[in-house]
């Protein structure tokens, strides 16, 4: 009999209180498919909700895991479009797991040849990418986008979509040794965090500011950002890898006339209909495989090894995501 592991959270805390459980390999009912789960990636937001602190909190206990990729192994009645084995973006909570069971009308197919460890990363952070150059202020080709964190899935995605779209990226990183890997990957200037940025900007695209910052650290390194915007720039605050507050000098409103907003994926898709979300996965989809937009795996763990998965998770430093394995136990 097929068994189905899964990693199941009893309650929030630090370190979580989670355990990996067999459970029943679900049917896929009227209008749903069953997916075999192949590869999950562990962002910061899963480790958020471990620890209990995120926007929207799930009812306990749960099956974790925010987003992943599976083929199809299994489909309901009244399903028409899918076949055995295409590889779908379940487009639901609960990832972590080997078997699961998810709408069809709501999975994301996605192109045969999409490579599965790319796919599993795709749902969230390229989409918050895209969304983030796209949908919160106009822009057009050789404008400029400031951003922090510039390592991370989100940043490295923001650099190569950018390019795409033909905008022009400032990255700002913590260490030096990133900066060769992110212009190779297309940034077109790196800067460290720790460096005051409006005056290490000045010898730089003739006196041209950026017109959208994307902050996903927060308190000083968000401030920076917000200090090189050309005057009526946006600020868009998208994560808190820094969990410090941002404090706003009047002065930045008054004088500059900046705006500062905030984005989050889930509001996005909660409000897109369907043909909007399969859209914007398809654009990824195509790009991700031309490899034109790709995120590095830093490490791959099974779910019994979950613990220590998390672990580098959470750790500093890394050089890419880490995934979870789910096809091996
Ligand atoms: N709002 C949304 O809809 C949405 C969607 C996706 C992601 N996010 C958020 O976006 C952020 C990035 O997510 P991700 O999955 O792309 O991250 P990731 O790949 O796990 O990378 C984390 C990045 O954060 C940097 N970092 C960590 N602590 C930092 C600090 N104190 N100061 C400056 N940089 C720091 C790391 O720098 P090093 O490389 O130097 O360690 C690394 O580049 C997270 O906050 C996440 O929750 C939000």
């Amino acid at each position: 009999m097929k068994t189905n592991l899964a990693a199941v959270l009893k309650d929030f805390a630090n370190p979580p209180l989670l355990s990996i459980e067999a459970m029943p390999v679900p049917e896929p009912g009227p209008g749903e498919l069953l997916l075999e789960m192949k590869l999950a990636p562990i962002n910061p937001a899963d480790i958020n909700i471990l620890e209990g602190k995120y926007g929207e909190l799930p009812k306990l206990p749960t099956v974790v895991g925010n987003e992943g990729v599976g083929r199809v192994a299994g489909i309901g009645s009244g399903v028409k479009g899918f076949s055995e084995g295409d590889l779908v973006l379940p487009m639901k909570r609960g990832t972590w797991c080997q078997w699961m069971t998810v709408s069809a009308a709501s999975a994301i197919p996605l192109p045969a040849h999409t490579g599965e460890a790319q796919a599993a990363m795709l749902s969230v952070n390229p989409a918050t990418a895209l969304l983030l150059l796209e949908s919160m202020v106009c822009l057009s080709p050789g404008d400029l986008v400031i951003q922090n964190a510039s390592n991370s899935g989100v940043g490295r995605s923001v650099i190569q979509i950018a390019a795409l779209l033909g905008l022009r990226t400032i990255n700002v990183v913590r260490r030096p040794e990133l900066f060769a890997e992110l212009q190779e990957a297309g940034a077109d200037l790196v800067l460290l965090e720790e460096d005051d940025l409006r005056p290490a900007l000045a010898g730089h695209f003739d006196g041209f500011r950026p017109l959208l910052g994307l902050n996903a650290v927060g308190g000083s390194s968000a401030l920076q950002l917000a200090n090189t915007l050309a005057d009526g720039g946006t600020l868009v605050t998208y994560g808190a890898m820094g969990r410090q507050p941002l404090k706003v000098p009047n002065g930045l409103l008054i004088f500059r006339d900046l705006c500062f907003r905030g984005f989050w994926l889930t509001r996005w898709l909660k409000k897109a209909g369907m043909a909007e979300q399969r859209a914007l996965y398809q654009r990824l989809a195509d790009w991700m495989t031309a490899e034109k937009l790709t995120q590095p795996v830093a490490e791959v763990f099974s779910l019994s090894e979950i613990p220590k998965a998390l672990e580098q998770a959470a750790s500093d430093r890394r050089s890419g995501k880490i995934l979870l394995d789910l096809s091996a136990s």
